[in-house]
């Protein structure tokens, strides 16, 4: 088997994190996504990775490089437009060849490995398996109808009444089958050859789709709020381990993880949290569900609940941070030079809530 990322897209919801970055290499519990991803194929032993990849295209080559660090061989698919997933598949023709393969989308995590699922689907004899999992609010995703005998029966992408509460998750898995119905379809009213269209043109030619639901938990890294409850959810799950110094004067708590150069000096932290490569915590407090990444500074401040990304500096802020998404190379520091006011520069988009 092969495996298929797709890692292309703006990230536009996660503005302004992405103005700067792809979405997927936004890191959740100081890994990106895409790396998650890469990761959760590896497992299922599949070596042979084509990743798809549109605007941010350079980054994306830059952080994973040629698959090494993985023993795994990446093969870059450019695809010029945003044109669907179908779409996606169809560029990726050369790569993929006559092997079965899994397409991943870089941007979502899903709790749990799924490599005994690709396996199931490796060593069986259909077309198919699409993982599917019960939504409250399923608009926003392809959904699914399942028939009586729990076959897939109808596919729908965004429908306005949706018929069921399965919403698919982003994880395909297809035979050589695949290409005929990308082939056959044409492009949706948002102007995408969608993969669930590919999929109905599939069930609706007798070939075998079978679902698998997915009972843990699922998040499409999306929106600001969804990145918050992917660390959290990431950080329940990681094994928690010390490789960074921690002074006598610091408390450190059970699932915590200190990373490789991370220096907590006079501090206290509460986990669960992860606390990146060289970045030192000086007279702080980290509290539960943090994730501070690579390089930054924290110090004299209390931060909880929030995510900070590589090279920020925090420092001699009173108010407790909270519930906070914290870009690359952000500055927040008390300013001693009157008057005594809040002095912002604030990128578009930003959000900034004041006590
Ligand atoms: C895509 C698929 C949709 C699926 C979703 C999962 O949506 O088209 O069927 O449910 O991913 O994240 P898009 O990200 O293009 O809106």
């Amino acid at each position: 088997m092969k495996g298929l990322i797709l890692s292309g897209g703006k990230g536009t919801r996660l503005y302004p994190l992405t103005y700067t970055s792809a979405k997927q290499l936004i890191p959740v519990a100081n890994k990106p996504v895409l790396f998650r991803v890469i990761e959760s194929i590896r497992e299922a032993g599949i070596d042979e990775i084509g990743i798809v990849v549109g605007g941010t295209a350079a980054e994306v080559k830059e952080a994973v490089g040629r698959g090494g660090r993985w023993d795994a061989k990446i093969t870059y698919i450019q695809q010029d437009e945003p044109l669907g997933l179908a779409h996606c598949v169809k560029i990726s023709q050369e790569f993929l060849g006559d092997d079965r393969f899994v397409m991943f989308l870089g941007d979502n995590v899903i709790q749990g490995g799924i490599s005994k699922l690709i396996g199931e689907f490796a060593t069986s004899g259909w077309n198919s398996q699409i993982v599917l999992t019960r939504i409250d609010q399923p608009e926003q995703y392809g959904v699914v109808v399942l028939d009586d005998t729990g076959r897939v029966a109808r596919l729908v992408e965004k429908p306005k009444n949706p018929p069921s509460d399965l919403a698919l998750v982003g994880i395909y898995m297809f035979d050589p089958s695949v290409h005929k119905a990308v082939a056959a379809i044409r492009p949706s009213w948002r102007g995408e050859l969608e993969i669930t269209d590919a999929l109905q043109w599939l069930v609706d030619n007798g070939y075998d789709v079978r679902p698998h639901i997915h009972r843990g938990w699922w998040i499409d890294t999306g929106q600001p709020g969804d990145m918050l409850e992917a660390n959290d959810l990431v950080l329940e799950e990681l094994d928690y381990k010390v490789e960074g110094y921690v002074d006598r004067d610091s408390q450190i708590g059970r699932r915590v993880t200190i990373e490789r150069g991370a220096e907590i000096i006079n501090s206290v932290v509460r986990g669960p949290a992860i606390i990146g490569e060289n970045t030192r915590i000086i007279n702080s407090y980290v509290g539960p569900y943090t994730s501070i990444y690579h390089n930054v500074v924290v110090e004299n401040a209390e931060i909880e609940h929030s995510v900070i990304l590589e090279f920020s500096k925090i420092r001699d802020i009173e108010a407790r941070i909270q519930d906070s998404l914290i870009g690359r190379d952000v500055v927040i520091t008390r300013s001693p030079i009157k008057p005594k006011a809040l002095k912002l520069t604030l990128g578009d988009h930003s959000q900034l809530g004041i006590l």
